[in-house]
């Protein structure tokens, strides 16, 4: 394992300062650890990007069903930036905070109506339109309501991103968005444009996620330019906002090899501005929506680890008190981790294990053939870069309690998120 990490000199892993075998005894675990500096320089990262590269005509939109928490819409509103919202409940609670309604973009291929009226009563900035049927609904609710709703088009640029296909949707066959190729993109368009109490606002798109590589960003924003120039030669009506989505890559392991996130943003910027010049079109507002690169990598579990079960030239089982109740990933997408022994974290990872969740079902695993030290019962094991899809995928499985997330900086911890009790889980039960 190539990743840096920082020790203290008692050989313990260290996150934001804190020794983590220390954070595990406080808070218990598993727990999920959230470095705050991180979260903060790539949110950062991305906001300078657009100011250096598009003029600061754009906005960043934390895409939050990564990781949706109070505490997240505060640090998002505080650092300038908007957020995505997928479903009532995620808007529920950046509105609980204060989060500004106009720099909230609300996705979601088949809201529901009483969504979509909590998205117009709250002044949500814009609505992304996912179908047709959706389109009366809102017009509907909008003329009820006496608004107007500021609506973008999802399209689907038609893009191959080179990613697991449960998390590709940018091709034709998605369940998300109009296809450009059918010419059903195009008949939307001007479906809303014609529609009383809609407004166009714009086009949006994404193409997948965890993604690596710039070329499909740029593909995608030449075949957005081009049909914006195409929706202005037919209609007459120039497109305002060109929301880009998100997907850029992070490290989990040595096999990903992330770009700089403001790379993104300048090859875009170049050829959308190419684009537009080309085109007589005018220079779009552009909105992105990263999620796991603005919190994956700050994110660390820590885990306790119960029993170690060698069965000879079969595997070594390591069994954490955690598993796919806290990250169902692997279980999911077969998706690769970097494990340590936090109390250990000096020692060489001479052994290839299993690491098991808790969970009664077989497949409840956090990786395979992971390489790992000494591993002994009460040794506290961290997974690193879970900050994304993970707290924002737990569930109560097996009526495991969700632990808690707490945010580190500068030697210092706070609980964002509090453990779940054995109460909350009957909390609803009648
Ligand atoms: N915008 C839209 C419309 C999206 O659907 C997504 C992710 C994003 C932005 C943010 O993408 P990101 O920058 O985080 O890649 N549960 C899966 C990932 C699902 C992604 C869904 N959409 C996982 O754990 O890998």
């Amino acid at each position: 394992m190539n990743r840096k990490f920082e020790t203290n000199n008692k050989g313990h892993l260290t996150l934001g300062g804190i020794d983590a075998v220390d954070l595990a005894k406080e808070y218990g675990t598993p727990l999920y650890v959230m470095e705050e500096d991180t979260i903060l320089s790539a949110m950062r990262e991305y906001k300078a990007s657009i100011d250096r590269f598009y003029d600061g005509n754009g906005l960043i939109c934390f895409a939050s069903k990564a990781f949706s928490c109070k505490e997240i819409y505060r640090i998002a509103m505080r650092e300038g930036l908007g957020t995505d919202v997928v479903s009532g409940g995620e808007l529920y609670t950046a509105l609980s905070v204060g989060f500004p309604a106009d720099k909230i973009c609300f996705h979601g291929n088949n809201k529901s109506d009483s969504e979509l009226e909590f998205a117009l009563k709250s002044g949500v900035g814009r609505i992304v339109l996912d179908n047709a049927e959706e389109l009366e609904r809102m017009s509907k609710i909008a003329e009820r309501l006496g608004v107007k709703a500021p609506v973008m088009i999802r399209i689907k640029p038609g893009v191959d991103a080179h990613t697991h296909s449960f998390v590709m949707t940018g091709q034709i066959d998605s369940k998300f968005g109009f296809a450009l190729e059918t010419g059903e993109a195009m008949d939307i368009v001007k479906k809303v444009i014609d529609t009383p109490n809609v407004i166009y606002k714009g086009l949006h798109c994404h193409i997948g996620s965890q993604i690596h590589e710039l070329l499909p960003f740029v593909e995608t924003a030449k075949i957005m330019m081009n049909f914006m120039a195409e929706v202005k030669k037919e209609t007459g009506v120039e497109t305002n906002d060109l929301n880009l989505g998100g997907g850029f890559g992070i490290t989990y392991t040595d096999e990903d090899k992330r770009i700089e996130y403001p790379a993104y943003m300048e090859a875009v910027s170049e050829t959308i501005h190419e684009r537009a010049e080309e085109l007589g079109i005018k220079l779009p507002f552009i909105l992105m929506e990263p999620g796991r690169s603005i919190v994956g990598e700050a994110g660390t579990t820590l885990y306790t680890i119960g029993a170690v079960k060698n069965i000879p030239n079969v595997r070594t089982y390591v069994s954490v008190d955690g598993g796919m109740f806290d990250n169902p990933r692997y279980i999911l997408y077969g998706s690769k981790y970097d494990f340590l022994l936090a109390n250990k974290a000096n020692e060489p990872a001479e052994n290839k294990v299993t690491v098991a969740g808790k969970c009664c079902e077989s497949g409840d695993l956090l990786g395979e053939n992971v390489p790992l030290g000494n591993a002994e019962c009460g040794d506290i094991c961290a997974v690193f870069s879970t900050g994304a899809y993970n707290f924002s995928m737990s569930s109560n499985y097996n009526r495991n309690v969700i632990p808690p997330v707490v945010f580190v900086k500068d030697g210092k911890a706070r609980v964002v998120v509090k453990k779940q009790t054995y109460e909350d889980l009957v909390r609803n039960d009648v």
